[in-house]
């Protein structure tokens, strides 16, 4: 079987088959898009097939596997997207709208986006292969039809003002939107700043519990940045392919960094309820330290064991107990009640 046959079968990348020249392509794709940062370049750097047979099972991978962690919170506290007509900007290999189509019902038709058409083509191919019944076409929808969810995944970071305008465009037209980033700062920030920019006419979804501004865009935390860890799976510790992976690019697999921001077009936001734990937890003995956001802010908090003993040990697993109600005597939290439990 050659290296192309099963592409698309994202549970065994270890058909790939990866020869020394490939791993020395993906680290210099992995510079492509550090270089791309802040829309420094105009390029592609898309090159040939092999460029995203590659990029789908690795780098694609662990971008799924955030698409998961976003789109599992929102099931989670009940505030995930409805709607048939998706369009996955800067779509890439299309990893976004696969994630997207299959954990949630509904999709009829997808428009698949990027300033390379060899990209689309090959998110064409993944998706058709995923689901044989969705309409596909390699392009936005004309101005006149209303778009349902817009996804842009790892395009933002690299977008120049005239290309942040067209996704913005997008948006305008849509009623749900879903942007997952890097969780590095500068990609995190200028997703916040994005987040200002739509929230006048959208409801934030999530992470925030409150549409209000971002906490961490606050004159004094310019040095924070708002992100999460998501969870790899079991075979990304297991399987010689990731160690791999992890040997040949110096990827640390346990540290899946991500930010996100998901918003619904809403004449009047939900009530601000709760608090969102961001990051991940520092555990220290007896007592964890938490950053905790809400509608007044982002706050250092404590919680002593003692004050939440069945609950304290799950907090150094991601994706449990992200939001909670939470009762503070000045730093300290002496009332933690979970919303939702991963
Ligand atoms: C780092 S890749 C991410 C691909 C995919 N969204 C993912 O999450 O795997 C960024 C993609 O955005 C595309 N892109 C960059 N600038 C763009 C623009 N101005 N318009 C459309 N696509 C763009 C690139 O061609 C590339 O495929």
């Amino acid at each position: 079987m050659s290296s192309t046959d099963n592409w698309n079968d994202e549970s065994d990348p270890e058909a790939l088959l990866p020869t020394a020249e490939d791993w020395r392509r993906l680290a210099e794709l992995r510079e492509s898009f550090l270089a791309a940062e802040g829309g420094k370049s105009a390029d592609s750097y898309w090159r040939s097939r092999r460029d995203f047979e590659l990029y789908d099972a690795t780098f694609a991978a662990r971008i799924g596997w955030k698409w998961d962690a976003v789109l599992r919170e929102l099931a989670l506290r009940g505030r995930s997207p409805c709607g048939a007509t998706v369009v996955d900007w800067g779509c890439g290999t299309g990893i976004a709208a696969r994630r997207y189509v299959a954990s949630v019902a509904g999709v009829k038709h997808v428009h698949l986006c990027d300033r390379s058409k060899q990209a689309t083509w090959f998110a064409r191919e993944a998706l058709a292969a995923l689901d044989s019944k969705l309409k596909l076409t390699l392009h936005a929808p004309p101005a006149d039809e209303p778009i349902d969810i817009l996804l842009a995944s790892h395009v933002v970071g690299e977008l120049a003002p005239q290309a942040l305008d067209e996704l913005l465009a997008l948006a305008a037209r849509a009623r749900f939107v879903i942007l997952v980033e890097a969780g590095s700062r500068p990609v995190s920030r200028a997703l916040g700043a994005l987040r200002e920019r739509l929230k006048g006419e959208f409801d934030v979804l999530a992470p925030c519990t409150h549409s209000a501004s971002c906490g961490l865009l606050a004159q004094g935390r310019e040095q924070d940045w708002c992100h999460f860890f998501a969870r790899p799976p079991a075979e990304a510790f297991t399987s010689p392919f990731w160690r791999r992976f992890s040997d040949e690019l110096g990827i640390d697999l346990r540290a899946l960094p991500y930010a996100f921001v998901a918003l619904e077009r809403r004449p009047t936001p939900a009530p601000p309820r709760g608090a969102r734990i961001l990051g991940r937890p520092r555990l220290l003995k007896g007592r964890a330290l938490l950053e905790c956001c809400d509608a007044s802010g982002v706050a250092a908090r404590t919680l002593f064991e003692r004050d939440a003993k069945p609950l304290f040990k799950r907090l150094d697993r991601s994706g449990e107990l992200l939001l909670a109600d939470m009762r503070c005597e000045g730093e300290r939290i002496v009332e933690f009640t979970p919303l939702v439990d991963g």
